[in-house]
């Protein structure tokens, strides 16, 4: 059994499966004959924070997969009443198959695991988003053709985006810089794993002041929001922070012509992003969206499949 609680859980084969996997769902789903590879399995959705797209495109991959979703806000659980996380997990595994959680703490994830007994999906914690990447690799591969090689500069803050980015840039052989200010660098423990991953693919993986400097050489330029959910209390601090740190023009004219630009969304245009550029002819941002349809169906698969 196989749980996906963060990037560093796959290997470099398993990441090439699924980002292969991605692709041959996108061809099926959209042709309207995609394998039924949950047929009388029944994903549970425990979501304590809001998602447009990570709820939606698990829960339609399960259905095109043939299986049935159940979305539980966590909100509305015996959870908010002081229930533990261990004794939700025992009782959810004994009717769920699967379960994708959306949750404020890493910490929580791995209870549920544990205690569950069944694969548990992380839809985004405070420390990964480790879909996310999967099906932005996808993305990445489909607009460049390959992985390996090539340059990603995440401009902006170290937050679980850019930490799953990292991870997922060392499984693959793809560089990744990220460019933020002092004090919003991505995990360190993560990037040391990352680091110690990228030894074997060759990914150089860095950390950087200078958004300008690092774009020049980019094949994709990626951005997440500056206050991400949990950070609320932050938000002018950050505003401060970030404030160099915008994907506009400015700093897309210190990019190459063919860099694509990436946002896992949701955006905010006039801040982390500009309009111009979220919806010009560089911007991959809506089939970045689609995809994530495809890569929740992939790593829906993979999760389900005896191993
Ligand atoms: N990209 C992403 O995770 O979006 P949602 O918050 O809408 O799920
Ligand atoms: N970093 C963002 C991603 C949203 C999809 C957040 O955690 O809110």
């Amino acid at each position: 059994m196989r749980s996906i609680l963060s990037v560093a859980d796959l290997s470099s084969p398993e990441m090439a499966s699924l980002i292969e996997r991605s692709g041959a769902l996108k061809k099926q789903i959209r042709s309207g004959r995609p394998p039924p590879a949950l047929r009388g399995k029944v994903v549970g959705l425990l979501f304590e924070k809001p998602s447009t797209r990570t709820r939606t495109s698990f829960e339609v991959a399960t259905i095109r997969l043939g299986g049935d979703p159940v979305y539980l806000s966590a909100s509305e659980l015996q959870l908010t009443r002081g229930e533990p996380v261990k004794d939700t997990a025992r009782i959810l595994g004994g009717y769920l198959d699967v379960i994708v959680g959306r949750v404020y703490s890493q910490e929580t994830l791995t209870q549920l695991a544990k205690h569950s007994g069944r694969p548990v999906v992380n839809a985004l914690s405070d420390a990964e988003h480790p879909t996310q990447i999967i099906s932005d690799l996808f993305t990445i591969k489909e607009a460049k053709g390959h992985l390996e090689g090539l340059t990603t500069v995440f401009v902006g803050d170290g937050n679980n985006v850019s930490n799953s980015l990292l991870l997922g840039g060392a499984l693959t052989g793809m560089n990744v810089t990220v460019a933020c200010p002092e004090g919003y660098e991505p995990d360190q423990d993560i990037f040391r794993k990352a680091k110690s991953l990228a030894a074997k693919s060759g990914a150089e993986l860095e950390v950087v002041r200078d958004p300008k400097g690092a774009v020049a050489e980019a094949d994709v330029v990626y951005t997440d929001v500056w206050v991400s959910m949990g950070d609320e209390s932050e938000k002018e601090k950050r505003m401060a922070a970030f404030r160099d740190y915008q994907v506009g023009s400015t700093l897309m004219k210190a990019a190459p012509k063919g860099a694509i630009v990436m946002h896992c969304l949701p955006a905010h245009r006039g801040l982390e992003i500009t309009d111009d550029i979220l919806e010009g002819r560089q911007s991959v941002a809506w089939r970045q969206g689609e995809n994530k349809l495809y890569g929740a169906a992939a790593s829906l698969e993979f999760v389900s499949k005896k191993q």
